[in-house]
């Protein structure tokens, strides 16, 4: 089988699944796994540096597909994974989360004949102007066996016409690295001169806060107010990074270089308050308990609002200010943590697999 990663927010949630399928096999089954590196994310910052925290092996197949356009990357991630799976030959691909990898991979395998199980599947923005809304989508109508990290999933696929069968509530992949990894993330030092609890994080990089440089601007102007109560970091993507030379910036926001795994994790926990447009990030939050205003309009994981720490805020900076104050003004409690977050999602899905496989095996 073929475990594919591509970017960034991909190689936390393929690691609990390698080390489940190691398990396995260690413990008599007779099965292969492959890690594929599409090369979506290259730099050391942004990817290299995720491998060691996280213990990841080397990967196994090193597409190289790198940046472009949507077009041009998926392209290229399709023609380099179409010639990995004739090579290998696999009889599974597991694909995870909505990057531009997971659904060109999905599409490739599929067109081969192979099955396809994707991890973080039916999640739905409903929002057409999210790369990663079109991934989710044609992601999921190819794959065979779609796993799932809370119930909104479950509903958005039985309402697309996904025969039961074919979903698997599992939990959260990403929530099992978090669980495995925390205590570790904790004995790291703090950048100088932050002290925990007394800090916000922040980190932007959808292309609609901040490919255009108003957009930015009007989230900075709100950032810039909240700066004048509480200290910001803010580790910054690299297409972000780009664009920050034409702002205004307070200076109680420190723009850092972007984190690896284990030094992120370390800051969020030890956050007051964290703002953000990520959708993973929504999620580590809740488990942690940290307030989390995300900047954006909808979000695919409405579970964190709705039982975890989120609070969807949109991108209006009066609205930005005001929440951001009165969270610090008065912390909300901590609140629950979702159905099968419990570390063990990789588990579940790598018993999953196996059995289904099998299962083929006998009737085929
Ligand atoms: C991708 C995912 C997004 C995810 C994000 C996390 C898609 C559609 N988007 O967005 O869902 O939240 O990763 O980081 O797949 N760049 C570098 N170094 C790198 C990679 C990228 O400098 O290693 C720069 C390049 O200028 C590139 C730009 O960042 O053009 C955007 O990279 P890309 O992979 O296209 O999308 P992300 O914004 O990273």
């Amino acid at each position: 089988m073929l475990i594919v990663a591509g970017a960034r927010p991909n190689f936390m949630k393929v690691a609990p699944l390698l080390t489940a399928f190691q398990s396995r096999k260690a413990h008599g089954e007779d099965l292969e796994t492959l890690l594929v590196h599409t090369g979506q994310h290259y730099d050391a910052r942004m990817s290299d540096s995720f491998f060691r925290d996280l213990g990841l092996p080397e990967p196994d197949l090193y597409l190289d597909a790198g940046s472009g356009s949507h077009a041009e990357q998926t392209a290229r991630v399709m023609v380099a994974f179409e010639k990995a799976c004739v090579e290998c030959s696999p009889d599974l691909v597991v694909v995870v989360g909505d990057v531009n990898s997971t659904m060109a991979c999905a599409i490739s395998a599929k067109k081969l004949g192979i099955r396809v199980a994707h991890v973080e599947a039916g999640l739905r923005s409903r929002d057409m102007t999210m790369p990663e809304e079109i991934n989710r989508l044609c992601t999921d109508v190819v794959s065979d066996f779609l796993f799932t990290t809370e119930p909104s999933a479950n509903r958005n696929l039985a309402a697309e016409g996904v025969p039961p069968e074919k979903i698997f509530f599992a939990g959260n992949t990403m929530i099992d690295t978090l669980n495995k990894h925390l205590e570790r993330a904790l004995d790291l030092p703090l950048p100088d001169g932050i002290e925990p609890g007394d800090f916000a994080i922040l980190t932007l990089h959808r292309p609609s806060n901040v490919d255009a440089v108003e957009s930015l601007n009007r989230v900075f102007s709100a950032l810039n107010a909240i700066a004048e109560r509480i200290r910001i970091v803010f580790p910054a993507h690299p297409r972000t990074a780009g664009k920050l030379k034409a702002i205004q910036i307070h200076q109680n926001i420190r723009v850092i270089e972007p984190l690896g795994y284990l030094a992120f994790v370390g800051l969020m926990a030890r956050s007051r308050m964290v703002l953000t447009d990520s959708g993973g990030i929504q999620e580590e939050t809740t488990v942690l308990g940290i307030p989390c205003l995300t900047m954006r309009l909808n979000t695919e994981r409405p579970i964190t609002c709705e039982i975890g720490t989120n609070v969807l805020i949109g991108t209006d900076p009066e609205t930005i200010r005001q929440t951001a104050l009165s969270i610090l003004d008065s912390p909300p409690a901590r609140r629950a943590i979702p159905e099968k977050w419990d570390g063990h999602a990789g588990e579940r899905i790598a018993d999953t697999l196996i059995a289904q496989l099998r299962a083929s095996d006998c009737m085929g």
